[in-house]
């Protein structure tokens, strides 16, 4: 099949940038450092075909301008600074308004469907060309842009595949910049004096100083191993959990627990359904330890709280962890109830003394995600679905190339209302074998 054509690749700058002395300076915490050494999160976005009238690019371009003036940070780079002496580096992001990449191609011969549903789980060859950040690194900042968009027409749609540096943003505070660029881009203008400045999420680690020093050992990166697209044998499925799956779920986990102060969230049985299966199938010897870890807004976990809708990463890894015999032995309340607790147990002070604890010994992964963990990123609360460039809302979102491995998860609301959609990376034997098992497929769609 014949390959997405680059048509153009630009930089679009913030639309009113002045370069001015008051250039903020965003310090990176522990939970940003921890991405340093891995792939942009790359997602994309399936949208229906416009007018053929409408000039997106250009629209698109000059709203994405206009948005870009609000959340500046993302048209900053990163700035590393090196600390001979101690043989450490620290990093900030500078925003500097040096502007984001944004590529415009073309794939007539790919039509939505193709990307929708690729044969067998197998990813399509076309894929990666649909996304403008691949093999891309967080410590790449320095030179490459922040975020990166890629508008790719396609035979019967249009695909916006972006990439982005989970340093400086989140999902949900990408979603919230994405809402307003479409927001900008559907009416056409917008009355800019009425935007409140952007909430930073601003230093909240009292007692460290920063920028935090990181050994060079830690802040280097290895030539294998990091750049996880190439592993083999790894296949991508959609499971969908309709709004009655999800309900029966959680009951069936509630009706397990039986101190009746406990309520198990929707969320939570769906994650223990997943994660018994999974390990159901992995043919593991009972000792071996496994972990389940979910990404967790810390914003309102903090004290005092930062602001729900403040810019910036503040996302961390609530981990689980058991051993195979343990989770298999026990129900799926059980196993909904660990992760309860564990997510329960995520407190201000424990979040606080994991940072101080880090800064004395800086680690940061070479790979997020292990063969004997469960990685759960993204979220069902994310406003997928409303938003709208002019010509329609999306028809699906997928995960793109990077951060990934067996056992990855990307959850997210599905496109009826009230449905969850779970985005898998699974090796092949687990998923064929997962294929063939009634209880798991009992309350899912495949
Ligand atoms: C998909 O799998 C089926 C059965 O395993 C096989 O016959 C078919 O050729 C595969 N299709 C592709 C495109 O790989
Ligand atoms: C899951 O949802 C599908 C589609 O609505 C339905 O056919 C199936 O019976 C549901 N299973 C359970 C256990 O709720
Ligand atoms: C988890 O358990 C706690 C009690 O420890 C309960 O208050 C809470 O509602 C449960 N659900 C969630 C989503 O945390
Ligand atoms: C995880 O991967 C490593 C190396 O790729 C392998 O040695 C190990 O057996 C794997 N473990 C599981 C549980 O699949």
């Amino acid at each position: 099949m014949a390959g997405v054509v680059v048509i153009s690749e630009t930089i679009v700058r913030p639309e009113s940038y002045e370069d001015g002395s008051d250039r903020v300076k965003i310090h990176l915490t522990p939970w940003d450092l921890f991405f340093l050494r891995t792939e942009y999160a790359q997602r994309g976005l399936v949208f229906p075909q416009p007018d053929p009238k409408t000039r997106i690019i250009s629209r698109l371009k000059s709203s994405l301008s206009v948005a870009l003036n609000i959340f500046y940070p993302f048209a900053g780079r990163l700035v590393k600074l090196d600390h001979g002496d101690d043989k450490t580096a620290a990093f900030f992001i500078d925003c500097d308004g040096s502007g984001v990449k944004f590529v415009h191609a073309s794939a007539m011969t790919v039509s939505v469907s193709d990307v929708l549903e690729p044969a067998n789980g197998t990813v399509p060859d076309f894929w990666r060309g649909l996304f403008p950040a691949n093999g891309v690194l967080s410590c790449d900042g320095v030179s490459e842009s922040l975020i990166a968009f890629q508008v790719t027409e396609l035979k019967d749609g249009v695909f916006i595949g972006y990439g982005c540096n989970h340093m400086v943003a989140d999902g949900s505070s990408f979603w919230s910049f994405f809402k307003t660029w479409t927001e900008i881009c559907s009416t056409g203008l917008l009355d800019r004096k009425k935007i409140p400045p952007l909430p930073l999420r601003g230093w909240f680690l009292g007692g460290i100083d920063y920028p935090i020093r990181v050994p060079i050992s830690e802040t280097t990166v290895s030539p294998v191993g990091v750049v996880s697209s190439s592993l083999p044998d790894l296949h991508k499925k959609i499971f969908r959990f309709t709004s009655r799956n999800i309900s029966e779920l959680k009951t069936k986990a509630n009706g397990e627990v039986d101190s009746d102060d406990r309520k198990i969230s929707s969320f939570q049985a769906i994650m223990a359904h997943m994660w018994r299966s999974i390990i159901r199938n992995s043919d593991l010897n009972p000792e071996e330890v496994i972990h389940c870890k979910i990404a967790m807004d810390m914003r309102q976990r903090l004290n005092p709280p930062l602001e729900k809708e403040c810019f910036g990463n503040v996302v961390g890894l609530a981990t689980t962890s058991t051993t195979a015999g343990e989770l298999l032995n026990n129900g799926l309340g059980w196993a909904a109830l660990e992760i309860n607790k564990t997510v329960g147990s995520q407190t201000n002070e424990k979040i606080r003394v994991f940072a101080e604890n880090w800064v004395k010994k800086p680690k940061i992964p070479n790979r997020l995600v292990e063969n004997n963990s469960l990685v759960v990123a993204s979220s069902p609360r994310f406003n997928v679905y409303g938003n709208d460039f002019g010509w329609g809302k999306p028809i699906a979102v997928r995960a793109g190339p990077g951060i990934t491995g067996h056992g990855k998860l990307l959850a997210y609301p599905g496109a009826e209302e009230g449905d969850i959609e779970l985005q898998s990376c699974l090796s092949s034997h687990v998923l064929d074998k997962l294929l063939g098992d009634a209880e798991f497929l009992l309350y899912v769609c495949v």
